[in-house]
């Protein structure tokens, strides 16, 4: 009954103006209006990854979840793992509206939000209210008028420390100017090396040392996108996240693709996803990767996990695709397991890394 009202909401949703739908769609998780996933999960589909055990390696993307306030249906709805965020340190209204614009012709997005959060103290309560198990990451970031944008990472990171499983640096929104300069190698050595002596205090103190993940944009060159590889990966990252919305609008013929801001969805799959093939090269393999952009069918999840990821997330998907798609993906990858005879999925990942990391974008 419930799935049927869920498919029925979809067109719905899609008539509303879009932060009116995703205030709508948070209004129903929090009330437990949403299709609970039913049963144990398929063992081939489980990722141990950083001391855990992920139920499934399918997430939802940051931006969805901005204040936490629905991370367990997150959870709920069959997701291996949420993530909250892009938290602030003070609350922030962001942009003015209208800032967010679907294009409905090419299943893509285009937003201009700028970081509009409650910030870090309300985020925070709600996470340490939890009762849960399952497994949540924070994404943080900077707030538009800070003085000392590394300062905000730190104190994210201190402010979640006890309540989050990993942390994602947020490097790479194109809606705070400047914001991605913090990818050029130098700035990233200093953002990374107060991040993790802040980690390293936490440790010698007696606690877990939490992963640090750093999320990077689909624009970098590809000279500035070694370089900032070899800098993760010199700095010791626990992880890469490929990729944050583009700033291209190439091929796109809907009215509003010239709207200011990052764009997401299945017109982003194709850079996103080379992108995150040449990282998973760049870095040997070595650093787990989480593929994000234009995952929007069961066939795109897999060829993010082929390309290298070893956790994937999704955000355009959903919304024109509805929740069903998370359910869809894990049976898919758990039938290519049965059809392939693998114990696990995980043997999948980077299988056809070199293949996507030749294409051009
Ligand atoms: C986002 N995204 C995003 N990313 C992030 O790190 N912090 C954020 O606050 C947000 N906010 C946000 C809002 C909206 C409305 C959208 C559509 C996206 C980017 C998101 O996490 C993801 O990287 C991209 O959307 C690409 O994935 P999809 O949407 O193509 O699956």
């Amino acid at each position: 009954m419930l799935s049927v009202l869920t498919r029925l909401s979809q067109p719905l949703l899609l008539a509303l103006e879009p932060e009116t739908a995703h205030a709508l769609t948070l209004r129903a998780l929090e009330f437990g209006i949403y299709p609970h996933e039913r049963g144990a999960g398929e063992r081939a589909l489980e990722i141990s990854l950083w001391g855990e055990t992920f139920p499934n390696p399918v997430g939802v993307a940051a931006g969805f979840d901005k204040d936490a306030r629905v991370v367990d249906a997150v959870l709920g709805l069959g997701c291996g793992f949420a993530e909250v965020g892009t938290t602030t340190p003070r609350p922030q209204a962001g942009n003015p509206a209208p800032r967010v614009f679907r294009l409905a012709r090419h299943g893509a997005v285009i937003n201009r939000l700028g970081f509009n959060n409650g910030g870090h103290e309300a985020a925070r309560a709600r996470l340490a209210r939890r009762t849960t198990e399952g497994i949540v990451g924070v994404n943080i970031g900077a707030n538009k008028e800070s003085p000392d944008r590394i300062a905000d990472y730190v104190a994210g990171l201190e402010a979640f420390y006890d309540v989050a499983r990993y942390f994602t640096v947020n490097i790479s929104s194109p809606n705070t100017p400047g914001l991605r300069d913090l990818q050029a190698p130098e700035a990233l050595g200093a953002l990374l090396g107060r991040l993790m002596a802040a980690r390293a205090a936490r440790v010698a103190a007696g606690a877990a040392p939490r992963p640090i993940v750093v999320k990077l944009a689909p624009d970098l060159s590809d000279a500035a996108l070694e370089a900032t590889v070899e800098t993760l990966v010199r700095q010791g990252v626990d992880g890469i996240a490929v990729s944050n919305t583009t700033l291209d609008r190439a091929g796109l013929t809907d009215p509003v693709a010239q709207e200011a801001g990052g764009l997401s969805g299945r017109p982003l799959f194709h850079r996103a996803t080379v992108m995150l093939a040449r990282v998973y090269q760049a870095s040997g393999g070595t650093v787990p990767l989480i593929g994000i952009g234009g995952i929007d069918s069961p066939e795109a999840a897999l060829a993010k996990m082929e390309a290298g990821a070893t956790l994937m997330q999704l955000y355009t998907g959903l919304i024109y695709e509805g929740p069903g798609l998370i359910g869809r993906i894990k049976s898919h990858l758990a039938q290519v397991c049965r059809e392939r005879r693998l114990t696990s999925i995980r043997e999948l990942v980077g299988t056809r890394a070199a293949e996507w990391a030749a294409k051009t974008i």
